[in-house]
């Protein structure tokens, strides 16, 4: 079952209001504050949307957060039902630092289409389209990776580039590839935009790798998924807590390698419209009583993947 056209219009609104919303608190230090006007902005279009939404990744538990929680439901209660992932401020260093590459995301997909992750890091892998299935693996070495792709690709080692977080977790990773004199990305925050720039040669990165947060993992699995390309992800549980919450929502096989098809089924949308620029959107530009808005934006039925840029009115 497709996802009808006219949401598109709807959930790009989304991204762009709770981006919008941010925007007088950009640069001022105060992470809280800016993610809390982004989610708050962010459910109020939600909840003028015609869907009996769910949130099955969002802001946390309701115990920890008031809104856009895991299980809210949103939407004006009389459309299809759509599960839904927020990240309503992807980076909120970068935002509160007035740093490049923050952003405001979202993903649908029909019920049950789409992953009920838990609030916990995973290890993931993702890269492009034209890569066979089996020359990458994410529980292959590091160096067989790199190697696999080389050959695959018919390229120097030199000539691959990585992208991964620059954590000292991470380490053993960034070792490897300095001494293969892999190309090296390192992003200091925001591995959702991380993992996307596998999806187009123009932004150099042929592997995104390494641990991140889980939510964040499936999103961008919904955006990789629209272009075709690989992705696989474990979460990792290091607590009685986290593992409680994932049995709770049903995941049972606690080191199950998630691919793609495990993540995000049948069709989805994926929105994600810049705060501050960074390589995937442009930020936030000021005209009069308008923002200039930029947004990554797939529809996977559609074939549609492309950059809106729209001239929008905040919403009061
Ligand atoms: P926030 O916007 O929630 O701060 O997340 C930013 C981020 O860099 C994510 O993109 C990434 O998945 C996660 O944090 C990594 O977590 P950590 O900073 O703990 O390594």
């Amino acid at each position: 079952m497709e996802i009808q056209e006219k949401f598109l219009k709807e959930f790009i609104k989304v991204t762009q209001q709770a981006s919008i919303a941010t925007f007088h608190e950009i640069g001022k230090k105060n992470k809280n504050e800016v993610d809390k006007l982004a989610t708050d902005a962010m459910r109020k279009v939600l909840n003028n949307i015609e869907m009996k939404g769910r949130v099955v990744i969002g802001e946390g538990e309701l115990d920890e957060a008031p809104m856009l929680y895991i299980g809210e439901t949103l939407g004006k209660n009389n459309g299809p039902e759509i599960d839904i992932a927020v990240d309503p401020l992807e980076g909120t260093n970068f935002a509160a630092n007035n740093l490049p590459g923050a952003l405001s995301v979202i993903a649908v997909t029909h019920k049950n289409n789409l992953l009920h992750a838990p609030e916990t890091y995973m290890n993931k892998i993702a890269y492009g389209s034209n890569i066979e299935k089996g020359v990458i693996d994410l529980d292959n070495e590091f160096t067989k990776n790199i190697k696999n792709l080389a050959d695959f690709k018919n390229k120097n080692i030199e000539d691959i580039s990585i992208c991964v977080l620059d954590r000292p977790r991470h380490k053993k990773i960034i070792d490897e590839a300095k001494n293969l004199k892999v190309k090296t990305k390192l992003i200091s925050d925001g591995d959702v935009s991380g993992a996307i720039l596998v999806t187009n040669e123009k932004f150099c990165v042929d592997i995104f790798l390494g641990i991140g947060g889980g939510p964040e993992g499936v999103l961008a699995a919904c955006a990789l998924d629209a272009y075709n390309c690989g992705f696989q992800g474990r979460f990792i549980f290091d607590d009685d807590v986290s593992i409680n919450r994932a049995k709770n929502m049903g995941i049972n096989d606690l080191k199950k390698k998630y691919e793609l098809k495990d993540i995000v089924k049948g069709d989805s949308i994926f929105c994600a419209t810049g705060i501050t620029s960074g390589e995937l959107v442009y930020g936030l530009e000021t005209s009069g009583d308008y923002f200039i808005t930029d947004t990554f934006v797939t529809h996977k039925s559609k074939n549609i993947k492309k950059n809106i840029k729209e001239k929008v009115k905040k919403i009061t």
